[in-house]
């Protein structure tokens, strides 16, 4: 992506908005070719919303409660996203499931955070269910959204591993401090036009893997 064409983005997030705040940070730093043109949350309250405007990035709240069914809210989103020229959508903690009518709107171009190494724990609270099974990792995915929960394609993610005294609020923020060093990268690698979709996996060009495995507890 050339230096004055930036990846347009729509963020959508329904709480406080830490994996939003990477991302408008590292956009004011250019560190990713890219910009923030909507913040969208279907939460009145959500802290999101207060960070969008501190930055001075345009937001707006479109409230799943004053919509009859989730077909008809998913269609004034995906309005709003248009209208605001958004190139990819960007689910940053956003609580409502997408239909296909939304994934059809904007094909290969909406991305998800999860904290957890999909297709380990889909869902909610899946670090306490991390936890609770005994994993000896966690971590968190980038992934295209599809129609399923939790399944799309998976771009990039980051292990944690897990320790013997944490609790879910230690490992979470473990995990969401990678989650701000990898939802930014995802994006950039799909603003340099570096991200191929080929069936369930992508292919990312001149990727610079991570050889090494991890064990824990180590050698
Ligand atoms: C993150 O843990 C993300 O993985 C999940 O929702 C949480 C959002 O946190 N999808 P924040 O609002 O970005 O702080």
């Amino acid at each position: 992506m050339s230096a004055n064409k930036k990846l347009k983005l729509g963020v959508l997030a329904s709480g406080g908005g830490t994996n939003l705040q990477s991302i408008i940070d590292q956009c004011r730093e250019q560190k990713i070719d890219a910009e923030i043109v909507l913040v969208l949350s279907n939460n009145p309250d959500a802290g999101a919303l207060e960070r969008a405007a501190k930055a001075g990035i345009p937001s707006v709240c479109v409230n799943h409660r004053d919509y009859a069914d989730r077909q008809s809210f998913d269609q004034a989103v995906i309005r709003t996203l248009q209208e605001a020229g958004v190139d990819l959508v960007v689910l940053a903690g956003f609580m409502r499931l997408i239909s296909e009518v939304f994934i059809a709107a904007f094909p290969q171009r909406i991305v998800n955070i999860h904290p957890a190494l999909l297709p380990a724990f889909p869902g909610l609270h899946v670090q306490k269910k991390a936890l609770e099974y005994g994993a000896r990792f966690a971590g968190c995915t980038v992934h295209f959204v599809d129609t399923g929960v939790d399944t799309g394609p998976i771009i990039i993610q980051a292990v944690v591993p897990i320790l013997d005294n944490d609790t879910e609020e230690t490992l979470s923020a473990r995990i969401l401090e990678q989650e701000h060093k990898i939802y930014p990268q995802a994006i950039q690698l799909i603003a340099e036009g570096r991200v191929k979709v080929e069936g369930r996996r992508v292919h990312i060009e001149a990727a610079s893997n991570n050889e090494e495995a991890l064990i824990n507890p180590s050698l």
